[in-house]
């Protein structure tokens, strides 16, 4: 029987490959029906915790998370980010990747590249852990927001970094915010599946964060469409439980013991 990472692969040329962000399990319930992977990103660093950027989520609190996803998941892939600094060289990141895997029974990890870390990738799948690039804007190794791929020079690096990322034996690369004449080049370039955020339809696959399709987060930029706006909806109920809180409408004999 095929594995989950063969089916994804397969995708390649094919299908496209559904992706979408989750925190927890309510969400990673509705994701399961429809997505092929399920990412537990670091991005959760910017949307749940208010910070500025990815640098300072902890492995704990990604395990925290990422154990309350698993349980929503019947079928699709599950992939958790490991976050800046958890896997600086081979030893910390197996160690790391291993902990993480064990705590939360996660498919597989992802990991940004820094265009040097290939080995890390290479060491961790010998050890039969299954790894996702991730390239193009990577916001661990950044300060500011870059669109990438724009000049000759950065495509060069950009191709020849995803070749590199597959000949480590990743089974998928996350493509952020690249040019999409770069991208279908890169697309091109390597047989396993390109998962593209801001990087246009040319790639094998889609990944939103959740919080942003849905209207919730308050961060839309240019790629994100937002398919509804829940955070009117919210407030719109929020308005009336306190309307009716204070009009004693709530809670009803029926709403109490
Ligand atoms: O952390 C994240 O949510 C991600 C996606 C944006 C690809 O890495």
């Amino acid at each position: 029987m095929k594995s989950k990472i063969d089916k994804i692969k397969a995708k390649k040329n094919k299908v496209p490959i559904v992706c979408l962000t989750a925190y927890s399990k309510n969400f990673s319930i509705i994701l399961d029906k429809y997505c092929d992977i399920i990412l537990v990103g670091d991005s959760l660093a910017n949307v749940l915790y208010g910070m500025k950027n990815t640098h300072r989520i902890t492995l704990d609190k990604m395990i925290s998370h990422a154990q309350s996803v698993k349980q929503g998941i019947r079928k699709s892939l599950m992939v958790v980010d490991l976050p800046k600094n958890t896997y600086k060289n081979s030893d910390l990141s197996i160690k790391n990747a291993k902990k993480v895997i064990r705590k939360t029974k996660c498919d597989a990890v992802k990991i940004e590249s820094n265009y040097k870390n290939h080995n890390i990738i290479r060491d961790l799948v010998k050890k039969r852990i299954q790894v996702m690039g991730h390239i193009g804007y990577t916001p661990q190794f950044y300060k500011k927001f870059r669109i990438k791929g724009g000049s000759q020079l950065e495509e060069n690096k950009l191709i020849k970094d995803a070749i590199k990322i597959e000949k480590a034996g990743a089974f998928a690369i996350v493509l952020e915010c690249i040019k999409q004449k770069t991208a279908k080049k890169i697309t091109k370039a390597i047989s396993i599946p390109t998962i593209g955020i801001g990087s246009s339809s040319d790639c094998d696959g889609q990944i939103l964060v959740t919080d942003d399709l849905l209207g919730l987060s308050g961060f839309y930029p240019k790629f994100v469409k937002k398919y509804v706006n829940l955070n009117r909806i919210v407030a719109k109920s929020i308005k009336q439980y306190k309307k009716e809180v204070i009009n004693k409408k709530f809670p009803k004999s029926n709403n109490s013991f």
